[in-house]
Parts: structure tokens; C-alpha cells; sequence
């Protein structure tokens, strides 16, 4: 299979000091929100459940921490970075992760399906990305956009208007393209699949 996806539920988490390791426990305890410490964690379980499968190890032996603290994570197994493409993703009691071992590079994305207010819609794409206005196509169409910009790893460090997708066809400019250049122009797949009811979820691969 192109990917594997792990979906957590994080109303049912096991205790995290039987799936986290020492580095990750201490960043654990310094996040204070306790949203936010559930989804990094319940991202963590789902990556973690993964890789043990594909690479017959334990959940704690494997460390999923970003340098400083945010942004893209790092996964190494025993000290070493492991090269499989991943991506984590949480939205709203859910976390997912995937791993794509045959692609070069993976991003996901879920959201729930809601109404968003109209001044989001404006900024966040272009008038020709605007097809429909429903809130499951908006919710579609932002969840392919943060697929990919995962992909990339720059996150929405890039302007979201510089991923321009029409027809679930993705073109990039600017900065996002040159992103794009500089990991060798790969060719992408972007899939939005129903995974969870009421919301939307993309994965882009670049091969
Ligand atoms: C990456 C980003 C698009 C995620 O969007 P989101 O819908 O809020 O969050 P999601 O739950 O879908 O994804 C979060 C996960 O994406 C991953 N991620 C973060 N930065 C990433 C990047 N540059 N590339 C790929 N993946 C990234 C992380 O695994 C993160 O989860 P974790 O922190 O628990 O490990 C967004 O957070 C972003 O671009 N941030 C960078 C811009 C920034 O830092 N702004 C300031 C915010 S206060």
C-alpha cells in the first residue's frame, strides 16, 4: 500500500509514560494547555503504532520530538533518525498519523466540517480556488492545502495563497514553489478519503 494511517481517539488514551520515553515525558510536562498536550501526545501514540508495525520495535524506543519545541518533528529510533516519510495531524478529540515508506514525502491533514466565517475564506484562498461554498468543500479544500504544505515542511509558514489547488489540482508560487524546486520537483498525489464522520481529511505524497 502507498500509505499506512493510524487514527487515535483521544478520549481513550493509554497512560503516557507506557508509550512516551524520557525526552519525550519531560516536553510532555512542559506543555501546559491540556489540549494541546493530549494532541501531541495522541499524535505521538498514532506515529509511534505505526513504525512499531513496520519496523517490529517497541513505542518506547522510538523518540518524536521537534527541534525547539515545534514545527516539523524529528523520529529516531535508538538515536538514529529513521527516513521514513510521515505526518502527524489532530483536530477536535482526533489524532492521526501516516507513514508513506514508499513515497518521498507525505502531509496529512483533518478538520472538522464547520461554518467558518467568510473574512477566513477571503484570506486564506484564491477567488478561482472558490468553486463551491459549501462548508464540507472549504473544509476540503483547506485540509489539501495543509496537506501539502506539510509535504513541504514549511507548514503555513508559506502564504496559504501561494498552494493553489483547482479541481484537486495543486500548483505552488513564490516561496512555496521554491519549496517545491528545492526538494526536486516531486510528483504529487493529493487524495481527500472519508476517514471520520463529519470531517474532511487530505494526504498529499510527492514521489
Ligand atoms: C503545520 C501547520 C500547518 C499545522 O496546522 P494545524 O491544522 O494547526 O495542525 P495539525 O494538527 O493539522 O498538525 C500539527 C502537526 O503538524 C506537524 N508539523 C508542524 N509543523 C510542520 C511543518 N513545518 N511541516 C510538516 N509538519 C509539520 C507536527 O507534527 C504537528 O503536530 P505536533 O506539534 O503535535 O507534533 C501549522 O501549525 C503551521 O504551519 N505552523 C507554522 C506557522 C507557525 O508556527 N505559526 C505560528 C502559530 S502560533
Amino acid at each position: 500500500m502507498a500509505y499506512q494511517l493510524e487514527v487515535v481517539d483521544l478520549h481513550s488514551l493509554p497512560p503516557a509514560g507506557t508509550v512516551l520515553g524520557e525526552r519525550e515525558t519531560a516536553f510532555y510536562h512542559t506543555l501546559k494547555l491540556p489540549k494541546r498536550q493530549t494532541e501531541w501526545f495522541g499524535g505521538r501514540l498514532a506515529l509511534k503504532r505505526l513504525l512499531t508495525k513496520h519496523r517490529g520495535c517497541q513505542l518506547q524506543e522510538i523518540e518524536i520530538l521537534a527541534p525547539g519545541g515545534q514545527g516539523k518533528p524529528v523520529v529516531t529510533v535508538g538515536e538514529n533518525p529513521i527516513n521514513i516519510p510521515f505526518s502527524i495531524t489532530h483536530s477536535q478529540g482526533f489524532a492521526v498519523a501516516a507513514i508513506a515508506p514508499n513515497s518521498k514525502y507525505v502531509g496529512i491533514d483533518l478538520e472538522k466540517i464547520e461554518h467558518r466565517i467568510s473574512a477566513w475564506k477571503e484570506d486564506f484562498f484564491r477567488p478561482d480556488e472558490l468553486t463551491d461554498d459549501t462548508d464540507s468543500f472549504l473544509t476540503m479544500l483547506w485540509t489539501q492545502k495543509e496537506a501539502l504544505v506539510k509535504m513541504l515542511g514549511t507548514g503555513l509558514t508559506v502564504n496559504s495563497r501561494e498552494v493553489r489547488i483547482v479541481d484537486g489540482v495543486p500548483q505552488f508560487s513564490g516561496r512555496a514553489l521554491e519549496m517545491y524546486n528545492s526538494l526536486g520537483s516531486p510528483q504529487i498525489t493529493l487524495e481527500t478519503k472519508p476517514l471520520l464522520k463529519d470531517f474532511q481529511f487530505s494526504i498529499a505524497l510527492g514521489k
